[in-house]
Parts: C-alpha cells; structure tokens; sequence
C-alpha cells in the first residue's frame, strides 16, 4: 500500500513539475505538502504573472465540472431557520472550486474558501474583485479567509457549516512526511463543525481499502460525534481513478 501511494504522489509531482518546470519546488512538494512556507512558495513561483488578467485557476486533480453532479444535490436547504446553505472549500487554493459554488448553486449559499497560505488567498481575493462573479441566486455570498483548518472549530462555530468540500487538502497531508496526524486532526475539526445532515466530501486518487479504514478510524475516535462514511467513484484521469469519500456525522446524542 505505502508503495503503491509514493508511486501515485510521484506521478502527481511529476505532472506538477512538467507543468511548472520547477524541479526544487517538486522535491518541496513531494516531502512537504504540509507546511504553509511549502505552498506560499507553490503559489509565489507559479504565479508570478498571475495579478494580472492572465490569472489561471490551479486544479488539483480536476476541476468543478469534473464533480459538480456530486456537489449541486448536497446544496440542500437546512432544517433550521437559516435558508443560507454553508459551505466551506477546505485548502482552496487558487482552485476556482468555491467560486462556481457561489455561481451556479440555485439555492442561497455563503461559500467560504479558506487556506493556510496568503499567497494563494490573495491571488483568489484579488482575482475575484477583477472578474466580478454573479450568482445564480442573488442572495448568495463568497468569501475568502487565510485559515489553518486544523483551527476550524476556532473560526467557525459547532454545527454550524453544512457542506465542507476537500479537494486534495487531506490527500497532500496525508501523503506529507509529518502530515498525517495533521489529516486526522482536520477531519475531527470537520465532524464538530458539520451541522446535522452536513457532509464532508474529500476528493481523492486514494483506494477506497485504504481511505475507508482511515476514515472510520480517526472518526471512531473522537469519542462523541461518529459518521457515515461512503464513498462512489468519480472516473479515470490521466489513468488515475478518483474518488468521492462522503462522511456524514451523527451525534452519539441523537
Ligand atoms: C493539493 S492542494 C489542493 C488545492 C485545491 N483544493 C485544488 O483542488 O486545487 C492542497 C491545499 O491545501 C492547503 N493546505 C495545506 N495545509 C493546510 C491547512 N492546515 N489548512 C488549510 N489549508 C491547508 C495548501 O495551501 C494547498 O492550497
């Protein structure tokens, strides 16, 4: 398994590093993905031209279209009086995930789209006030946050987002020299902030053998909130298959 995984995150690195002919950054990357100084200098040296209009969105894996069947029926109304749906885009990077969130969702959503790194949040920030997205639904707001998701609870209140979407976040921890108890951390932070019915959604190349043992591991272990977790397939990339892992907590209460 650990074989199989290194082998995936080299492919990854080298699609990476063909794409940005940055040969120290891959090495960076490859051990690093973890560290907020490893993607400020990601998006510092693939981004140089990019506070202009020439800004292009950087996709991890691949882009909303490629998941927005698997994202536009969780947009659900909550059950409580708030009629916003709240979303948060876990380490967004510059993915225009969260932005085609806040445009095409019909129903009223605040999306959030938080990462450890300014640079990748002020790229997003500044290229958003340029473009000037519009909603589908006039009511709906989007917003941008330099935030270490292993602080979520900190930032956000319990129970209080209902969709939490990670696209490659937990995948570039997990795969990190010192990540993993970061990963586990972050998906506990993600289980206390969910509001009843919320999910979180992980899109990822990671086996289902291996993701769904993780999954059901870190979460059984957090004592008062346990989950659903299921998973579907989202197709072949490049000769890579992705995956969508849903968890959906339930209070040990309820
Ligand atoms: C593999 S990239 C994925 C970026 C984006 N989701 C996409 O699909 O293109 C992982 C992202 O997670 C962010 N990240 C890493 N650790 C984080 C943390 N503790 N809190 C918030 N974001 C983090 C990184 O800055 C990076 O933007």
């Amino acid at each position: 398994m650990f074989r199989r995984l290194n082998l995936r995150k080299c492919r990854l690195m080298i699609d990476v590093s063909r794409r940005w002919h940055q040969t120290s950054l891959t090495t960076d990357l490859i051990e690093n993905m973890d560290k907020k100084a490893t993607w400020d200098r990601f998006y510092t040296e693939t981004s140089s031209h990019q506070k202009t209009d020439k800004f292009k969105n950087f996709e991890w894996f691949f882009g909303f279209d490629s998941v927005q069947d698997f994202i536009l029926p969780l947009l659900k109304h909550p059950a409580e009086l708030d009629p916003l749906v709240h979303v948060l885009d876990m380490g967004c990077g510059t993915s225009a995930m969260g932005p085609c969130i806040y445009r095409q969702s019909p129903v009223p959503v605040v999306v959030t789209c938080a990462d450890i790194s300014p640079v990748a949040v002020e790229l997003m920030q500044e290229h958003t006030k340029r473009t000037q997205v519009k909603p589908q639904n006039q009511l709906s707001r989007l917003g941008f946050l330099e935030l270490d998701c292993t602080q979520l609870r900190e930032h956000f209140g319990p129970q209080s987002l209902d969709l939490i979407v990670d696209k490659g976040t937990t995948d570039a921890l997990l795969r990190s020299r010192d990540g993993q108890a970061k990963a586990g951390q972050i998906l506990r932070q993600c289980l206390g902030v969910l509001r009843g019915a919320g999910s979180l959604v992980q899109f990822s190349d990671e086996d289902p053998d291996a993701r769904i043992l993780w999954l059901e591991r870190e979460t059984l272990s957090t004592g008062e909130v346990t989950a659903n977790v299921g998973f579907q397939e989202v197709g072949v990339v490049r000769g890579v298959c992705y995956y969508c892992y849903q968890i959906t907590p339930h209070n040990a209460a309820q």
